[in-house]
């Protein structure tokens, strides 16, 4: 949106980079693994008989929250509960945009504990805003929040009517993209907003139409290939400045560097063994 139109004569001759200088101050909510496994398959990626390392989990864990840490942002923790080994993919847990709660109605019976849990989390820290939804929804998994839009992800998780029981309850725009590879069957997992205004992602985790929404809306979005796709790198977290990645996501990583940003690599490749990355880990509170 700062940049020249077309119509206005402009001295520039070089693209000028996506990041724009301005970085913004976050506070995350995030579950430690405590009882992080993979007994049950709800996506692609996880195999219960190859199970996971909860030690090591916690370890990696615990880098990207010292990271997040590191870079001045705000970490509040929910307890983890026994018995929801997912419960660690903290930005399932609902959608805060301006102080209201849009919470979290899970599609698998193994997860639906979790979404009571969060918004319970949410009135005890005295937020009086809250929604509990009618309709099936992953909370940040599937909406994605930039400065003048929601985006909102659907085809494997979240119900198309939620998008607009969000739009209702948050007064902001959403707008839906169909996702389409089992493999990226959370928004989060396919794309990822670099700041208020642009975003990054992998245009063939989304319906043709999609991606011509994503193209209308975003000209200069940076695209990554699937290589960085099947790392879950487009599951990052950027607070405008620096982007929180998963290391192996190698050419995306490049591709950042060369807008500007300043990468934090993390390695997350334990919790990946439930299909999750860094932004899985973490719910975004807003105001
Ligand atoms: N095993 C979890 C599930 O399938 C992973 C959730 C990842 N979270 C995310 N925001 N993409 O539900």
């Amino acid at each position: 949106e700062s940049r020249p139109s077309a119509a206005v004569p402009s001295t520039a001759t070089a693209p000028r980079p996506a990041a724009d200088g301005r970085r913004t101050t976050k506070h995350f909510l995030m579950c430690r693994p405590e009882h992080f496994t993979v007994e049950y398959a709800i996506n692609p990626w996880m195999d219960p008989a190859a199970g996971a390392d909860r030690e090591k989990a916690i370890r990696q864990w615990e880098e990207l929250r010292s990271a997040y840490e590191g870079l001045g942002h705000r970490v509040s923790l929910i307890e983890p509960v026994e018995g929801l080994p997912d419960m660690v993919f903290a930005a399932n847990g609902a959608l805060v945009v301006e102080g209201r709660v849009y919470g979290a109605r899970f599609k698998h019976a193994e997860r639906a504990a979790e979404g009571p849990a969060y918004l319970e989390w949410f009135v005890r820290n005295g937020f009086d805003r809250v929604h509990e939804p009618a309709f099936t929804n992953e909370g940040e998994g599937d909406f994605l929040t930039l400065d003048h839009v929601i985006l909102a992800g659907t085809g494997f998780r979240t119900d198309l009517a939620a998008h607009s029981e969000a739009q209702e309850f948050l007064g902001r725009p959403v707008v839906t993209l169909r996702l389409v590879d089992p493999r990226f069957y959370h928004l989060d997992t396919a794309l990822f907003p670099l700041n208020g205004h642009n975003v990054a992602y992998f245009p063939g985790a989304f319906s043709p139409g999609s991606q011509e929404v994503l193209r209308r809306l975003f000209p200069h979005a940076l695209i990554a290939d699937e290589d960085d796709a099947v790392v879950l790198g487009l599951n990052a977290v950027s607070d405008g400045t620096h982007v929180v990645v998963n290391a192996e996501a190698t050419g995306l990583r490049r591709t950042l560097e060369r807008e500007g940003f300043e990468v934090v690599p993390v390695d997350m490749s334990e919790l990946r063994k439930a299909g999750g990355g860094p932004k899985c880990c973490t719910l975004e509170i807003r105001g």
